[in-house]
């Protein structure tokens, strides 16, 4: 190996990124919120494989998709020629566990929800990253509306939990069914056509393949084209109007603002009816923190009985941009007690004392290896714990502990190992009153 080769440091891949503790503490905050949220709507949780055959994809989410046309990570399995692609999303997936393990047999409805990194061959820029994060639910075996209005209801109160209810709102549309899109879509290329010279590269292209993505262009020229375009809602049959108008009924009953955007048609070509987005303004253009809506013709679609499908997936890497940014996640992971320790047993004697603690249901962290005093003391100071509880050679002869505030009043005071637990627990109560932890 070459001095340079030796020289060369390995960095993450681009798109792909590390969370160093101070952040990924934030990951841990959201986790165990999802887990109370979810529970509150009984949603249950599925564990679905990172790489899937590429088939699954292809099958579901749509030949003229830029997921499928450009952004799959895609190779051969060089054990057996397979070609295997790393998830680009959730649904599928869990469609696909659903149906191979017959879920829905015995159960016609099914509350799902999964978790996890999903990989896109996207350019990177914020909030945009080639491994992301996913928070997915997929409610299966229920036709809707209420079930479209709960998915609703169950996000603006995800929202509210995170004090981000006025920093994301809610865009609905309905994009029918599929034969009311094929007549849709005949109309809209008839229209586009009359304008392709002013169209950009990227919507001349969809217009072969995927005319109603053009409604999502960002091209400025485009979306003023657009303004004019005939209106998928407009050729919705009386059925879909119906679902569609029960639904916003039933979000203005549960007074959920949404605005109707006729022009949101989603970017994966599985959805029928309903379509939703939560966008935020204060990320740039990268501005859809949650979306979805029904799929009801995907089941069918992988091999199983019709059942009617709807859900959604956050984006967790934006939705905690977002609260960052807006401030509403703590990042609090301090200790209650840095325990210090020196002398001749004192490591061991210590770590009886600190498994004692933990029961009692502190927060500990010990200090290891040896060390000044002093040291530790600047250590202890530094995690920002409330106490100390110092063992030297004098505490372990005599069984004793010294407790030492570090914020407020610090007195210290050497007690017997046996009151330690009272003692720390009343002076808790002592800085806290009303009997709130230490947390
Ligand atoms: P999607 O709109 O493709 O839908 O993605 C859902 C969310 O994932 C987006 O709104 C966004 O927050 C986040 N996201 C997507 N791509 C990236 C990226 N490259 N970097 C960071 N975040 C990203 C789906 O995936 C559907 N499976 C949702 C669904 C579930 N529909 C029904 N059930």
């Amino acid at each position: 190996m070459s001095d340079q080769t030796k020289q060369q440091a390995i960095q993450a891949l681009r798109g792909m990124r590390d969370f160093l503790p101070k952040d990924a503490v934030y990951w841990t905050n959201i986790e165990d919120l999802f887990k109370s949220w979810l529970a509150d709507y009984g949603y249950q949780r599925i564990n679905l494989p990172i790489i899937e055959s590429t088939k699954l994809f292809l099958r579901s989410l749509g030949d003229a998709t830029d997921i499928v046309e450009k952004e799959m990570f895609t190779f051969t399995d060089a054990l057996n020629g397979k070609s295997v692609t790393l998830r680009p999303e959730g649904t599928a997936s869990c469609l696909r566990a659903v149906l191979e393990h017959h879920l829905l047999y015995n159960q016609p409805t099914q509350r799902l929800w999964y978790y996890g990194s999903m990989f896109r061959h996207e350019r990177p820029q914020k909030g945009r990253y080639r491994e992301f994060c996913q928070m997915g639910i997929e409610a299966l075996g229920m036709k809707g509306p209420d079930i479209d209005a709960e998915l609703i209801l169950m996000t603006q109160d995800l929202w509210q939990r995170l004090g981000l209810q006025d920093s994301i709102v809610l865009q609905i549309n309905s994009i029918g069914q599929p034969e009311e899109r094929k007549i849709y879509r005949q109309a809209l290329i008839s229209y586009f056509e009359k304008y392709q010279t002013l169209l950009d590269e990227d919507s001349q292209q969809r217009l072969k393949t995927n005319p109603l993505r053009i409604l999502d262009s960002k091209n400025t020229t485009v979306q003023k084209i657009c303004l004019q375009a005939p209106r998928l809602i407009d050729y919705l049959d009386y059925y879909s109007r119906e679902h569609y108008d029960q639904w916003k009924n039933m979000l203005t009953a549960l007074n959920i603002p949404f605005i109707e955007n006729t022009n949101l048609v989603r970017g994966l070509d599985y959805y029928n009816l309903s379509v939703f987005e939560w966008v935020t303004e204060a990320l740039g253009s990268q501005n859809a923190i949650c979306a979805g809506g029904r799929y009801d013709g995907l089941t069918k679609e992988l091999g199983g009985q019709p059942t009617p499908t709807a859900g959604f997936a956050i984006g967790v890497d934006r939705l905690l941009l977002l609260a960052i940014e807006k401030g509403q996640l703590s990042q609090n992971q301090t200790p209650d007690i840095y325990l210090i320790q020196k002398g001749e047993g004192a490591a061991l004697y210590a770590l009886c004392i600190a498994k004692q603690l933990r029961q009692a249901g502190f927060r500990v962290l010990q200090h290891a290896g040896d060390a000044k005093f002093s040291y530790q003391f600047k250590q202890a100071n530094l995690s920002q714990a409330r106490f100390a509880v110092i063992v030297g050679e004098n505490e372990i002869a005599l069984n004793n502990v010294t407790i030492k505030p570090l914020i407020d009043d610090k007195t210290q005071q050497t007690v017997k190992q046996v009151d330690m637990i009272n003692i720390l627990q009343f002076l808790t109560k002592e800085i806290h009153p009303d009997g709130a932890s230490l947390r």
